[in-house]
């Protein structure tokens, strides 16, 4: 826990391993017989994180078939896997990995798709229920951050959270979710973007930043509260290699901050099988 006053010069790690293994530890004690089909249009990059899903949804006893589409694939076709899908009662949940090739529209895709069936929380309706308050499939990355500070009893409740970037995946749905009336959540949120050049006059009075920009090194010391519980979420690849938004320098002014790797990748994964749990009613 960040009392904000921290003097020393390494911050507390908060690692996601260990919240995502609780997570699985639950959804493993729920899953019977369950389903969960996994889509993958021809991306390669994509590949690897659907065999990552594959190896933990069996460790779990999840089935997870998955159709590969080839990158020559129209609309029409992955349009028709979905319905299949969604006929399909044995099949309780679906992700269309992101990003599709070029040619082809995730969000058009994602509309088709039957929304209780979307474990990425994505579809629009599932977006509406967020906002609304209404119970439904939440977006696994933020859903897997408001789990990482629960789990390492960092409060949220009453205080003030900065996310830097608005985007659907991350941003945007996350502010929602700490704005809810819930002990784990119940926060003063502000998000900023590129419409406020002087964001960092934001982030440097929050007591959590979340950054969820995909622009490496975007965060420095300079931008972070002394103290401040600092979460990473904005990543980019250049190849193999993991370029994150907050430069691991920001270990010297937080109180706690996710780990480079190791963050909030693992909580995600782990938010997507519980989703996959609850619709199939488990
Ligand atoms: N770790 C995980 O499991 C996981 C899962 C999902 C996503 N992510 C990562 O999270 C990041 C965000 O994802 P997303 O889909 O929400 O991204 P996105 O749609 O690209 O949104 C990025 C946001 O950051 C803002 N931004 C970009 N550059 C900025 C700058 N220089 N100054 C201020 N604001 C800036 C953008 O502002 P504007 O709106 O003004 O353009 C936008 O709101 C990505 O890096 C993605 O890879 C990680």
């Amino acid at each position: 826990m960040s009392d904000f006053s921290s003097t020393s010069t390494a911050a507390r790690l908060l690692p996601g391993g260990p919240v995502a293994e609780r997570i699985l530890t639950e959804v493993a004690e729920g899953v019977a017989a369950l389903r969960a089909a996994v889509l993958v249009g021809d991306d390669d990059a994509s590949a690897g994180y659907i065999r990552i899903k594959q190896r933990q949804a069996a460790r779990l006893g999840f089935a997870s078939p998955h159709v590969h589409l080839p990158a020559s694939a129209s609309q029409a076709d992955l349009h028709a896997v979905l319905v299949d899908f969604n006929a399909d009662r044995g099949v309780h949940g679906v992700l269309v990995q992101h990003p599709v090739p070029g040619h082809l529209d995730y969000d058009r895709a994602l509309q088709v798709l039957d929304p209780d069936k979307d474990v990425d929380g994505m579809h629009p309706v599932n977006m509406g229920r967020l906002a609304l308050g209404l119970p439904g499939p939440l977006p696994c990355t933020p859903a897997g951050i408001e789990a990482l500070l629960a789990y390492h009893q960092v409060p949220v409740a009453g205080r003030e959270v900065v996310v830097l970037g608005r985007g659907a995946t991350l941003g945007r749905p996350l502010a929602m979710l700490l704005a809810q009336k819930r002990p784990t959540a119940n926060a003063a949120v502000t998000v900023v973007h590129t419409g406020v050049a002087d964001w960092p006059r934001y982030t440097r009075r929050a007591e959590i930043l979340v950054v969820a920009a995909g622009v490496p090194g975007i965060v420095r010391p300079e931008h972070v509260r002394p103290g401040a519980v600092v979460v990473g979420g904005g990543v980019r690849y250049e190849g193999r290699r993991l370029l994150p938004d907050v430069d691991e320098s920001c270990a010297r002014v937080a109180g706690a901050i996710t780990p480079r790797v190791g963050g909030v990748g693992p909580t995600t994964v782990a938010m997507l099988f519980r989703n996959a749990l609850k619709a199939a009613g488990g």
